[in-house]
């Protein structure tokens, strides 16, 4: 048996604005999920214990399929034409990262089931190479993402990045008096729909969102150099001028203002959602030693909060041998 798990991302800066080319940092968070791949004879049959279906795609590929599993019929298809082969298997995927929530569920399943099934195949794929292919699924998923979420999950760590000029690695200084927690609404949206309204409304006020978007773009460069510096008390100041600069594109909903406020006020250094926005998750950077009070604080207003950690294991796959 095979299984492959990859992390979840979160944008600590920069998102949306990262779609008009400026950059953002992401990180890749300790909540994984998983693709478990089991012999069978018949056809692919891909099971979602979070989703809550089991799908048999045939070899050939061909026929109607329901929408969840075309992401997987397209990495399918990628690894048929470049590797020349396919073979049967049953494929379990489950996920502790809650869906829609702006963690990057989508990209960090197809990082798990591309590892996974690639190295049933036996085809050794390079990192850049399932990062390319996770991309390609996300599209058929969100249109066209900046391409941050497949990144972050194939390699870890913490990354700047920006649109057609790829990542880099930043070395990031942990320093263990501060901690995050990740805080879920339990809204759950869809990115496509957000991205698309905050480009109708820069189309819309273009000259006066422009100087908004250089300036998101430099405070993206201050928290890179924050976070290579170990200033986590700037960060924190970064994170909630980034907060305002997303309620101005009108992606901050009320519920994740009261986790905002509630979490400041508890003595979070910053606060502020993460990925797309609309419900999803909010993101919290706080002195170890205020976590409980801050979680406390806004548990009222949450579905889950996750207490963890940055992780630089990006995609990690594992083989057991049955008894
Ligand atoms: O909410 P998520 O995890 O899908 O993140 C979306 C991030 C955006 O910057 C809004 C879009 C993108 O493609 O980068």
């Amino acid at each position: 048996m095979i299984e492959a798990s990859a992390p979840s991302k979160v944008i600590i800066v920069g998102e949306h604005f990262v779609v008009k080319g400026q950059p953002a940092i992401a990180a890749a968070l300790d909540v994984r999920s998983k693709a478990r791949i089991e012999e069978n004879l018949k056809g692919i049959i891909i099971r979602s214990i979070n989703l809550n279906f089991e799908v048999m795609i045939p070899m050939e590929l061909s026929g109607s399929l329901p929408k969840e599993v075309e992401p997987f019929r397209r990495i399918l298809k990628t690894m048929s034409e470049r590797y020349g082969k396919l073979r049967p298997a049953k494929i379990t995927l489950e996920s502790e990262i809650p869906v829609g929530s702006g963690m990057g569920s989508s990209a960090s399943t197809f990082a798990a089931f591309t590892a996974a099934y690639s190295r049933y195949l036996g085809v050794e794929l390079s990192l850049d190479e399932v990062n390319e292919i996770v991309y390609e699924a996300e599209c058929v998923v969100h249109g066209k993402p900046s391409g941050i979420d497949n990144t972050i999950v194939t390699y870890g760590g913490v990354i700047a990045y920006r649109k057609g000029e790829g990542f880099l690695r930043l070395n990031v200084k942990i320093n263990q008096d501060y901690a995050w927690l990740v805080a879920d609404t339990g809204v759950r949206r869809s990115t496509g729909d957000l991205v698309r309204r905050v480009l109708d409304l820069y189309d819309k006020y273009e000259e006066v969102l422009m100087p908004l978007y250089h300036a998101a773009g430099h405070l993206a460069i201050e928290a890179a150099k924050a976070l290579e510096q170990g200033d986590y008390e700037k960060l924190g100041e970064l994170m909630n001028i980034n907060q305002g600069m997303l309620e101005a594109i009108g992606v901050s909903t009320l519920q994740i203002s009261e986790i905002v406020y509630k979490a400041k006020e508890a003595g979070a250094l910053g606060a502020k959602l993460t990925g797309a926005g609309g419900g999803g998750a909010v993101l919290i950077l706080a002195k170890r030693g205020d976590l409980n009070e801050v979680e406390e604080a806004i548990k009222p207003y949450t579905a889950k909060i996750f207490k963890t950690r940055i992780t630089h294991t990006g995609i990690r796959v594992k083989e057991f041998n049955e008894r």
